[in-house]
């Protein structure tokens, strides 16, 4: 079987509906036929400051919100990334093989370090990248799916696996981003020229999964779209619509191409008033067993020390590897 890795951050509390388009619906569908290792990436987390109480609830809440979308422990591998020690380990390995230059480059690094300014910016988040490519070359993964805005992180995975092999000979399978077209990208309500995000979106523009449908309802209702009346799918011209159909068409399995048949010659009331009982339909069971996980403290942790476990055993042979190819002396 081929492997897929992929990780989220617990940042947020909930995940929001770019998250689940974007990821992690594919994650569910991957683990029927590839091997498969899902993570809540609290490492990362904390390249901005998180309040500890927050971080370990918030840890706990995402773990549980991955298993309520229909990740079965049985069938994949869900964990936490500070579980397991050697992603830190390989970070190391692979920060000494990373351009300073090329780390600069990456668009979020960027972007989040303009809006804060470079003294509150921390050095981890510069190197965030770097552990997320260690994240990923632990596992061997061929394939890592993922939203549009994680593509380059993968490009850079693949370009450090490249060059470790060629310096130090064959040892880590080199990834390929696993984006699908459709959902590649999911709009903020308010600002479909960009993504739906906890970080750039107002509350108005993102529909999380936990909040009350009756919310969300109103959050879609009040989705900016443009002054035509007509449901098209354009996403130059018409790129609030287009979202809405794109966020339809996942949720319900519908092709576009019917959606915008079903509503000729309605308004955008009547897709908008749809689309809010859909997403109240789907976002009702997610929503009770988000509830249910979180409900088992204990029996949540067990989960996630069987797949840190699991993890471990693919993690550790790798980074041993990885240190008798760099030429580290080996403990005796
Ligand atoms: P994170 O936590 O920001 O997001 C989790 C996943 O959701 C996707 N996503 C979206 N997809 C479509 N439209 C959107 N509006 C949208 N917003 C978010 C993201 O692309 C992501 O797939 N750096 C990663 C976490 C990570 C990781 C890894 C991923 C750490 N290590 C190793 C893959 C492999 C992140 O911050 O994702």
């Amino acid at each position: 079987r081929p492997r897929v890795l992929s990780g989220i951050q617990p940042t947020s509390g909930s995940f929001h509906l770019g998250n689940y388009l974007g990821a992690v619906r594919q994650w569910s569908a991957l683990q029927e036929t590839h091997d498969a290792f899902y993570m809540v990436v609290d490492l990362h987390a904390i390249t901005i400051p998180k309040d500890p109480q927050e971080l370990r609830d918030n840890t706990r809440l995402a773990a549980a919100q991955l298993l309520a979308s229909g990740l079965d422990p049985d069938r994949c591998t869900v964990f936490v990334q500070s579980h397991v020690p050697e992603h830190t380990q390989l970070s190391w390995i692979m920060e000494c093989l990373t351009g300073f230059g090329e780390a600069s480059r990456m668009t979020q690094f960027k972007d989040k370090s303009s809006k804060q300014g470079a003294d509150r910016t921390s050095v981890g988040l510069f190197t965030y990248p770097v552990l997320q490519i260690a994240d990923i070359l632990l596992y061997q993964a061929n394939q890592v799916p993922v939203g549009e805005d994680q593509r380059q992180h993968v490009e850079l995975t693949r370009d450090l696996a490249l060059r470790f092999n060629g310096r130090y000979g064959a040892t880590f399978t080199v990834p390929e981003p696993y984006i699908l077209k459709e959902t590649a990208k999911i709009y903020d309500l308010q600002d479909p020229a960009i993504k739906m995000s906890k970080s750039a979106s107002t509350p108005k523009g993102i529909i999380n999964l936990l909040d009350e449908p009756k919310v969300s309802a109103k959050k879609i209702k009040s989705a900016v779209t443009d002054t035509d009346t007509v449901i098209r799918f354009d996403e130059d011209k018409k790129p609030g619509i287009s979202n809405l159909l794109t966020i339809y068409s996942t949720l319900t399995g519908t092709g576009i191409a019917e959606l915008e048949q079903k509503y000729d010659g309605k308004g955008y009331g009547a897709l908008k008033t749809e689309l809010s009982e859909i997403v109240g339909e789907w976002v009702a069971p997610f929503r009770a067993r988000t509830q249910e996980y979180l409900a088992d403290p204990a029996a949540l942790d067990a989960v996630l020390a069987k797949g840190a476990e699991k993890a471990r055993a693919v993690a550790s042979e790798t980074l041993a590897l990885a240190y008798d190819r760099v030429g580290f002396l080996p403990a005796a």
